[in-house]
């Protein structure tokens, strides 16, 4: 049997990382006779270029046949004037849609080699192991939008339904993990937090009875990020409280580029890959952007989507090889001492793949 994997580089410095994504895929492939079927498809600015569409026809109907998706980045200053059904981040806004991912997974550790790149203190970050788990699909990011000059909003909107769904992947997540969830929101002022909060209680309660639970504030989650990282394990939370607190816990890890993601319909199945850094234009084309995160968001697809938690492992290990052996892309270290680049950092994770554990 074929396992069909959908590739989108999409803009900025995803082509690159997503370059060094399909090596490290094509690597295991071969190593644990996957069997893998790997084509690329536009989404993004690119597809405004060349379809006049940010998701294709083509693009969505390959994605949803398609075993798992990876995707680099989308977005850039070229597309930011244009008008916003023409915008890069709505073909991925519209493929996430398309997909039903509606349970975001992005897990934040500390490695030991890079506990200094961080900007809180080393001691701060001992034991820092989270799951944030952001709903993907509703919310203010896709509630009913007007926008004039001189007025606009923004609904947002959410079911029980789509806060029950997000719950009970991130309820089973917890029970695999430390078993201790905390859910964000704004209830003390946001009728959709009251619904949150209400719903996730009742499924924690009559579902799973031994998930420890807690409510925090978003205002007040901010900061404990980052005043006691390590007691956090899995966080719950809603579109755009998650995305918001996935950048700020990213720093725990020191630099945005080491950070993957799934976008799953579930705990496992078809789903949407990406790293959590954006197409950062100011550095695009120029070979320095770390591919860890795309390499890493790689490993999630295999242990979520195909079923080949061993290649996940076999790639995770030769990502923190490669750091204990001193390699370094740009981002993580001093702009005095030597780095090696985007290409040449890929090469050093998949001639680790090769050399075995
Ligand atoms: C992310 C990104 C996207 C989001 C953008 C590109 C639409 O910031 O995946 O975190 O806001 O969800
Ligand atoms: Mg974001």
């Amino acid at each position: 049997m074929t396992t069909n994997i959908v590739l989108l580089p999409g803009d900025g410095i995803g082509p690159e990382v997503t370059a060094v994504a399909q090596a490290v895929l094509e690597t295991v492939g071969n190593q644990f006779s996957l069997n893998l079927s790997i084509e690329a498809h536009d989404l993004g600015g690119v597809a405004v270029d060349r379809h006049g569409t940010p998701l294709p026809k083509d693009t969505a109907a390959a994605c949803k046949r398609a075993d798992a998706v990876f995707l680099g980045a989308v977005g850039g200053p070229k597309w930011a004037n244009t008008p916003v059904e023409l915008r890069p981040e709505q073909g991925l806004l519209g493929l996430r849609a398309a997909l039903g991912v509606f349970a975001n997974l992005r897990p934040v550790k500390v490695h030991a080699a890079l506990t200094d790149l961080s900007p809180l203190r080393p001691e701060r970050l001992a034991g820092v192991d989270l799951l944030v788990v952001r709903e993907l699909t509703g919310g203010i990011y896709f509630g009913a939008k007007e926008e004039g000059n001189e007025r606009a909003f923004d609904a947002c909107e959410y079911t029980r339904q789509e806060v029950e769904r997000v719950t009970r992947v991130a309820c089973q997540l917890a029970s695999e993990r430390r078993g201790r969830l905390v859910s964000v929101d704004k209830a003390n002022v946001l009728a959709t937090s009251r619904l949150w909060r209400n719903s996730v209680s009742q499924v924690c309660r009559e579902e799973f009875p031994n998930i420890e639970l807690e409510h925090l504030l978003v205002d007040a989650a901010a900061m404990h990020l980052l005043s006691r990282p390590a007691d956090f394990d899995v966080v719950l939370t809603e579109n755009m409280f998650g995305d918001i607190l996935t950048d700020e816990a990213s720093m725990l890890a020191g630099s945005l580029g080491l950070l993957p993601s799934a976008s799953l319909a579930g705990t496992n199945g078809a789903g949407l890959y990406e790293p959590i850094h954006g197409s950062a234009p100011d550095i695009a084309g120029k070979d320095v952007a770390n591919p860890i995160g795309a390499v890493l968001s790689v490993a999630m697809m295999l242990r979520h989507s195909l079923s080949a938690p061993d290649a996940a492992s076999a790639i995770e290990h030769a990502v923190i090889a490669t750091l204990e052996s001193g390699s370094r892309t740009r981002d993580l270290i001093d702009p005095s001492e030597s780095s090696l680049g985007t290409e040449a950092f890929g090469r050093v994770i998949v001639e680790r793949l090769l050399s075995g554990p």
